[in-house]
């Protein structure tokens, strides 16, 4: 088993086709947040993400614009890494499907499950529905009459393949994955979602088509050239190759596998956590330790579709809102797992309301007052009051609470008790008025100030796995160093040292006014 203190995350791998919108800036923000919270708070973190290249509908795109499918991907694959760069993603490592090491990955696995000797990959005919564009066997139940033909349970159209193909002995897993889920009640999560696998799991598993013939643009299957891998089973072996897989005895893959986490769109569930769990068992790997489902936008209350053309590119909102505003927004708007849905409205009332009014202000407030009454340097604390100590121990706490509810991927959680903190702050310098106290106490004002400035410092430090710049910016006006930001300076002696100059404090959260209203 991995250490605890390893930390090993990764986003599904992204059709190297699609164009990005908001819902796969989505799934990568929620994990970005989640390694850089557990790097901050000292773990050992592989934080993964890529491009999911084989199958019908790359070589059918690639086709289509008269190019070679590996030039095709080579091209497209940049998109997603464009979007990590203009998301801030802090990704470890990149991985493409189209890898040398990843063939090699996919074709081990593959034999390992055959030298298991259990009869768990045999040769058979494939005669189904398959659709291209979700890459997905439908049983017949499944398929209902489209506008324009036979579609599967997403509304993807659906053809009728007949060839021959090897099958991974599924129906043989059952029980197995029962036990499974059994001996882990958390391997799925949020919990709605882990009753809808094991239902799906006791209705009774057919064996699966793992390998087409049909087409080329595949990883050829291990002794047989003639069948390329079903894209899912090499997709979802990405998550290994990338720990280094075959070589389970290298210090990489003992110290990342099992992965702590696949975050996964609650689309592609019955993949990770039907499918992957018994390919690994099957070959003798451990299974990661969790897959967590999150739910999907809706664009001002309607699906994301092509015929209505309503896709919204990240970088039309980032361009508009500001990369950290919309990082906090989709984080907050919704609880993570739920399905949610993208305003303008909705996103400018968050902007303005939780970022510029309430983190916002309380900086502005609090570093113009220092900046003009304690001659611009951390002031002293002198002797601190009951209500000093209180808003400074509600801060230290804060980490214990916030650590236990990211470890349950309760992102939007999370940031409800960071900014109630926040809340607590904004009432503790009304109630103590710092700036009637210039004359009257000036002591005492610079025991409130001080109050403040160390609270800010430790919001500044949590919030930066949602905010990175600007917190980054707030702990700079706060002339916190680099090497000073880890969690580990929350609690425990770290605080602001009395007497250290502070730049020219700058506001880091603007109201959003806008210019078309
Ligand atoms: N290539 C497969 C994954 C293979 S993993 C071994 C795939 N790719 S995808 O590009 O279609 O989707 C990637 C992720 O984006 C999925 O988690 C999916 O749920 C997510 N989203 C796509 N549209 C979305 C929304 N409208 N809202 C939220 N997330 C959505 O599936």
């Amino acid at each position: 088993m991995a250490a605890s203190n390893t930390y090993y995350i990764t986003t599904p791998i992204y059709y190297v086709n699609d164009v990005p919108h908001i819902g796969h800036a989505y799934t990568t923000l929620a994990c970005d947040v989640l390694a850089r919270f557990q790097r901050l708070d000292g773990r050992t973190v592989k934080f993964l993400t890529g491009t999911d290249e084989h199958g019908q509908k790359v070589e059918k795109s690639a086709q289509a614009k008269g190019m070679d499918p590996q030039l095709f991907c080579d091209g497209v694959s940049q998109n997603f890494r464009d979007l990590s760069l203009l998301m801030n993603y802090s990704e470890d490592e990149f991985i493409r499907t189209t890898e040398d090491r990843h063939t090699q990955a996919s074709q081990a696995l593959w034999q390992a499950v055959i030298h298991a000797g259990n009869d768990d990959i045999y040769l058979g005919k494939y005669a189904g529905w398959y659709s291209v564009r979700d890459e997905a066997f439908y049983g017949e139940e499944e398929i209902t009459d489209g506008a324009d033909g036979k579609v599967g349970p997403t509304g993807a159209p659906v053809e009728w393949v007949e060839e021959p193909s090897y099958f991974f002995r599924l129906s043989a897993w059952q029980d197995r994955l029962l036990e499974f889920y059994d001996a882990n009640p958390e391997f799925i999560l949020p919990r709605n979602r882990r009753n809808e696998v094991v239902s799906f799991v006791k209705g009774g598993l057919r064996d699966l088509s793992i390998s087409r013939t049909s087409f080329k643009w595949g990883i050829p299957v291990p002794g047989d050239p003639d069948h390329i891998m079903y894209v899912w089973f090499d997709a979802l072996t990405n998550y290994i190759t990338a720990a280094g897989y075959p070589d389970t005895d290298s210090e990489h893959f003992k110290t990342f596998w099992p992965a702590t986490v696949h975050v996964v769109g609650k689309d592609i569930v019955r993949f990770h956590a039907v499918y992957w769990p018994a390919f690994l068992m099957a070959a003798g790997v451990a299974p990661p330790k969790r897959v967590f489902a999150h739910g999907w936008w809706t664009v001002e209350g309607q699906k994301m579709s092509k015929s209505l053309g309503n896709f919204i590119p990240p970088h039309e909102i980032v361009d508009k809102y500001g990369v950290d505003s919309v990082r906090y927004f989709m984080l907050r708007e919704l609880p993570f797992g739920n399905d949610g849905d993208f305003s303008h409205r909705a996103m400018v009332h968050r902007l303005n309301s939780d970022l510029a009014n309430d983190l916002g202000n309380l900086v502005q407030r609090v570093l113009s007052m220092i900046n003009r009454n304690c001659e611009a340097q951390i002031p002293n604390p002198g002797d601190l009051h009951d209500e000093d100590t209180k808003l400074l121990g509600v801060s230290e706490t804060l980490l214990s609470t916030v650590r236990d509810l990211i470890s349950r991927q309760e992102i939007h959680l999370a940031l409800e008790e960071i900014w109630r903190v926040i809340a607590d702050a904004n009432r503790y310098v009304d109630a103590m008025a710092p700036w009637e106290l210039r004359k009257s106490d000036p002591d005492r004002m610079a025991s409130v100030l001080f109050t403040l400035a160390e609270t800010i410092r430790r919001i500044a430090i949590l919030v930066q796995p949602f905010v990175p710049t600007a917190a980054g910016r707030i702990l700079d006006q706060l002339a916190v160093g680099e090497g000073a930001r880890s969690f580990a300076t929350i609690t425990g002696d770290t605080k602001l040292v009395p007497g250290i100059p502070l730049p020219k404090p700058e506001g880091v959260f603007p109201r959003f006014v806008d210019e078309a209203a």
